[in-house]
């Protein structure tokens, strides 16, 4: 059977294939699963369309899910972080480069934007009279927004026109949204509306795709039931902190080699994912700023013993700058510009929109340079006295996945491990009513009982040789825990 696919080159699957079978080791807690779950197949009949970045470690899930019983169609959740060899052999799979037998997958490093919403729709068209997908795995929700606005202009009749550069919400990726769907209305009216009422439940990977879910919520135009994976703790906690703690410098040193150490780097958003960050720098030495708007957050951070300012008092002392804020507007063209020569800037939140780049192109005479794929130098002022210039990397998108190979598999291995279990809860459960008589699962967010969060630290505790301590009943009556757990209640903050 031939697959559709568009991946950079299938010749490169050798060594793709090599990585995921590293990372598999590294991975205990899907390799868990599929031992647990494969005989039973909970996952047969799911068609999930996932828009997730596309690394080795994507890989493992991808391949996980497959394991389950799931058939998938795949996508990256961001132009520049899929790495090339991963795609290759997840579309091989066990067939041969000249017949792949693996996973249709749309993605590959340096996408226009273009191509990536062209990908994201290939990943909720499935061939005809295969049914159609019914799950998606969403990472930062563009798969979800895409369906939903497809939805929403089919219910209007059209699709609005494009918004005018001088529009205060202008963004010329939206304009890439719209014509997409513009052409999709004409070519296949009804085909979002037929697409969203086949989706039994969304899992959704991040803080910023998370937002979105219980925005639309809120609002009452969430379509199906979602799973929040984010906030089990086992992956915030884990993925967003530790995660970023090895991918940050990575990305830094891949793209720079600049040395870290008796510099000053500014953190701003001081989260899981800026606890993370300000954590490396310092470990490499340097000294970290933190910037803010949270009093909480902020304490934390003066506790931890960051300094804490705002951006616009540290532009001139700051070598490094990193974004993490899952935010917007955060470093705007007029910060550049009044940074020194050579200042580092970066963003590890989910979207560009936190460096102001559009702003930054036009600043008048500025110059960009490149250096090497997603490193670029920006020359302001240049042939006068004030000549000077900054890098910006992965020109503002998450540069722990542009200018390196994202979080390390162990890592990921707690998150997909949530994802997978999300996947199976929503799939399996759907159309199921509870005790009371109510289904399980309204078009709502939800996160995945504590029991499960457990369970999923628990199968990555032998790999690192960790000896847990087990309560003895009465110690266990004495908290008013049950032996076996969950150990914490809801209101525990880790
Ligand atoms: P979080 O909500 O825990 O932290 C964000 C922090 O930024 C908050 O403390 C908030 O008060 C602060 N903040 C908001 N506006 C600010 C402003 N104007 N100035 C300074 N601080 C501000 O979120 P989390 O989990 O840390 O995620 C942050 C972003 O990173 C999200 O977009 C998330 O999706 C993304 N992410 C990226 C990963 C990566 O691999 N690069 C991994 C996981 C998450």
């Amino acid at each position: 059977m031939s697959i559709d696919f568009k991946v950079a080159d299938l010749s490169l699957a050798v060594a793709g294939r090599h990585q995921i079978r590293l990372a598999e080791h590294e991975m205990p807690g899907l390799m868990a699963l599929r031992r647990e779950y494969g005989p039973s197949q909970p996952l047969a009949g799911a068609r999930i369309a996932g828009s997730l970045h596309m690394t080795v470690q994507t890989a493992v899930l991808i391949e996980t899910l497959t394991a389950l019983g799931a058939e998938v169609r795949w996508a990256s959740c961001n132009i520049f972080s899929t790495q090339d060899e991963a795609a290759a052999a997840v579309v091989v799979g066990s067939g041969t480069a000249d017949e792949p037998a693996g996973v249709p997958v749309f993605a590959w490093k340096n996408e226009s934007l273009e191509d990536y919403w062209w990908t994201a729709e290939q990943i909720l068209s499935w061939p005809e009279g295969s049914g159609g997908p019914n799950m998606i795995l969403d990472d930062g929700g563009d798969a979800t927004l895409l369906l939903h606005k497809g939805v929403e202009f089919e219910a209007a009749g059209f699709v609005p026109e494009n918004p005018q550069d001088n529009d205060e919400d202008y963004s010329y990726e939206f304009t890439v949204i719209l014509d997409r769907l513009r052409r999709s209305l004409a070519e296949h009216p009804g085909k979002w509306t037929e697409i969203a009422r086949g989706i039994r439940g969304v899992t959704e990977e991040t803080t910023t795709g998370v937002l979105r879910l219980y925005q639309l919520a809120a609002e009452g135009k969430l379509l199906f039931p979602a799973i929040n994976v984010n906030d089990s703790v086992t992956k915030s906690k884990f993925d967003n902190k530790y995660g970023i703690r090895h991918s940050l410098p990575d990305g830094l040193n891949r793209a720079t080699d600049t040395l870290i150490g008796g510099k000053v780097a500014v953190v701003c958003g001081y989260g899981d994912v800026g606890k993370g960050a300000a954590e490396a720098l310092r470990g490499q030495g340097a000294r970290v700023i933190v910037t803010e708007i949270d009093p909480i957050c902020a304490l934390q951070a003066a506790m931890d013993g960051y300094q804490v300012a705002t951006l616009e008092s540290v532009l001139d002392s700051g070598d490094i700058f990193i974004t993490a804020t899952g935010n917007k507007d955060i470093i705007m063209a007029r910060h550049m510009a009044a940074m020194k020569h050579q200042a580092i800037v970066g963003n590890v939140g989910h979207f560009d929109n936190e460096i102001d780049m559009a702003g930054l192109a036009r600043v008048p005479g500025i110059r960009k340079v490149e250096i090497k794929p997603q490193v670029h130098e920006w020359v302001f002022d240049e042939g006068t006295d004030a000549q000077r210039s900054i890098i910006v990397l992965s020109e503002g998108r998450l540069l722990n996945l542009g200018n390196a190979t994202g979080h390390p598999s162990f890592v990921m291995s707690n998150s997909f491990a949530n994802q997978t279990i999300a996947q199976i809860e929503l799939f399996t459960k759907h159309g199921q009513v509870g005790a009371d008589g109510s289904p399980e699962y309204t078009n709502q967010v939800y996160v995945l009982p504590k029991v499960l969060d457990e369970k999923v630290a628990r199968l990555h505790l032998g790999a690192l040789g960790v000896e847990l301590t087990e309560l003895t009943k009465s110690q266990a009556d004495y908290l008013g825990v049950d032996v076996a757990g969950p150990y914490k209640p809801e209101r525990y903050r880790y």
